[in-house]
């Protein structure tokens, strides 16, 4: 019998947060959002932002890529994100789009920090069960763009993390 079918992988890895790359990204200014104090109101394609997270991130990036088959890979787009106590991200994807890969690097956390909450494609139309990857300093997550995912209200001052999306080619 031929099997086929889809299926939607979340990587999980930790690479140490070098103190210039934080130092950079506190200079960022950001601004109280609905959800969350972000830099949403800015360009996300700041191409500094961008080489400076390329250098600490490429080689994950890049392992993830070379196991869908793609050489190279470009960061279409990044942000950051703080959460202050009681701040969420409401249930989101990132596109529609299969080609594009999305991830959350942990900058700064605590034990109080929120956890991630990834659900299936389809939710909440499919009910499914969450997959809860917790907060960690250094964490990095690699999710397909479609995926689902949401922070619940957050517990300390601190949960800062960049994020955004990545096109293989
Ligand atoms: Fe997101």
């Amino acid at each position: 019998m031929h099997q086929t079918g889809f299926i939607q992988p979340i990587y999980i890895d930790n690479i140490k947060v070098p103190s210039s790359y934080l130092k950079e990204i506190n200079k960022i200014k950001l601004l109280k959002g609905k959800e969350q104090h972000n830099n949403f109101d800015v360009k996300h394609d700041n191409p500094k932002f961008i080489k400076n997270t390329n250098e600490i991130l490429s080689p994950k990036f890049l392992e993830i890529g070379n196991g869908h088959g793609f050489k190279n890979y470009k960061i279409i787009n990044m942000w950051v994100q703080k959460y202050l106590k009681g701040e969420h991200h409401s249930l989101h994807i990132h596109t529609p789009k299969t080609s594009i890969f999305s991830f959350i690097y942990f900058l700064k956390t605590t034990k109080d920090s929120a956890s991630t909450f990834f659900y299936n494609v389809g939710h909440p139309y499919v009910s499914t069960e969450a997959i809860e990857v917790t907060a960690k300093t250094g964490k990095l997550i690699v999710f397909h763009s479609t995926i689902p995912h949401e922070v619940k209200a957050n517990n300390d001052n601190v949960r800062t993390i960049v994020s955004g999306n990545i096109e293989y080619e």
